[in-house]
């Protein structure tokens, strides 16, 4: 069983990914999360509060950063264009809900769960990694109490999403990004090197609402401007990120992983890069040295990716 921790700023695909591990009998939901990322932090925090209601989430939600570690980071400008103006894809979210955000800062709630279980609490992180960096910094000690930590970002050996050379996540807060890779704590990265490979088509879409009933059919409808975007950019169907960090916890031997320590560009033209330094590579003496040695994804089966995703709905 995985005890997870999800942080998230939902966001359509993060959406996806909630049901997910809301569905999977081997996932206990522990919590939700809430982050700055693909919305402002009110918005994704009711946007969570919402999917909570939506699909009766036992998992308290506590909201979290609403803005990066470095307060005079280049501030974000939402990414309307692919998740909407609310985060979930224009969908009607009522103003007022029958639930309530947990009275706990993110990161409070992920240190207080992490001591509650010692080795037993997994982070799946699919958004800016910021709580999880403010977490580290006020309780050290967690990096050696989590079982471990999945996160959506980066883009190792491809190209960026949101610059050539970095991943939204990441470059939204690039500190927090390289705290949380250098830290004591295995990490598992899932970043555009897959996740650009697990695409759901229309078709797709239709038939995971028709196995998951009316849980899956909101996400199929919150998906479908996001399902244009990905088409207009040139891919099959929408891009799953997020659900593919939930299913390398599952299911890991659906990726090819290397590993590497890895830094982050936290400033310049390639802010946000995520530069890895291969197991049994030599170069000289560099801020790589030392530093944790991490797991990266660089294969994915994304036919058995895409099967998973409909068969744990289906449950
Ligand atoms: C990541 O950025 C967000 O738009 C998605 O939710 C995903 O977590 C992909 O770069
Ligand atoms: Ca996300």
């Amino acid at each position: 069983m995985h005890n997870v921790i999800f942080d998230t700023d939902p966001g359509v695909d993060d959406a996806l990914a909630l049901l997910y591990l809301h569905k999977h009998p081997q996932v206990n939901l522990l919590a939700v999360t809430t982050v700055f990322g693909n919305a402002a932090v009110e918005s994704t925090t009711h946007n969570a509060l919402f999917l909570k209601q939506a699909w009766g989430l036992d998992a308290p939600v506590a909201r979290g950063a609403a803005g990066p570690l470095q307060p005079d980071a280049q501030p974000e400008a939402w990414p309307v264009h692919i998740h909407g103006d609310n985060g979930l894809g224009n969908h009607p979210v009522p103003a007022q809900l029958d639930v309530a955000a947990d009275p706990r800062s993110a990161h409070q709630l992920i240190i207080d769960l992490v001591r509650a279980q010692p080795g037993q609490v997994t982070l799946v992180a699919v958004g800016r990694m910021t709580n999880l960096a403010l977490a580290l910094r006020e309780a050290p000690d967690i990096a050696s109490l989590v079982r471990g930590v999945v996160i959506m970002g980066g883009a190792f050996h491809v190209n960026g999403n949101i610059t050539p050379a970095a991943e939204a996540n990441i470059w939204g807060d690039a500190e927090a990004a390289d705290i949380v890779f250098t830290a004591s704590w295995p990490v598992i990265a899932i970043g555009l090197d897959v996740t650009t490979q697990v695409e759901m088509d229309r078709h797709g879409l239709d038939a995971l609402a028709h196995a998951g009933g009316a849980d899956a059919d909101l996400v199929r409808a919150l998906s479908q401007d996001y399902v244009d975007f990905y088409l207009q950019a040139g891919h099959k169907g929408m891009v799953v990120h997020d659900c593919c960090a939930c299913i390398a916890l599952t299911r890991p031997e659906l990726f090819e992983f290397e590993h590497a320590s890895v830094r982050v560009a936290t400033d310049g033209v390639a802010r946000g890069m995520t530069i890895p330094k291969p197991a049994g590579m030599a170069f000289g003496p560099s801020v790589w040295d030392g530093q944790a040695m991490q797991s990266i994804a660089i294969g994915v089966d994304a036919s058995a990716v895409l099967a998973d995703i409909e068969k744990t709905l289906s449950l």
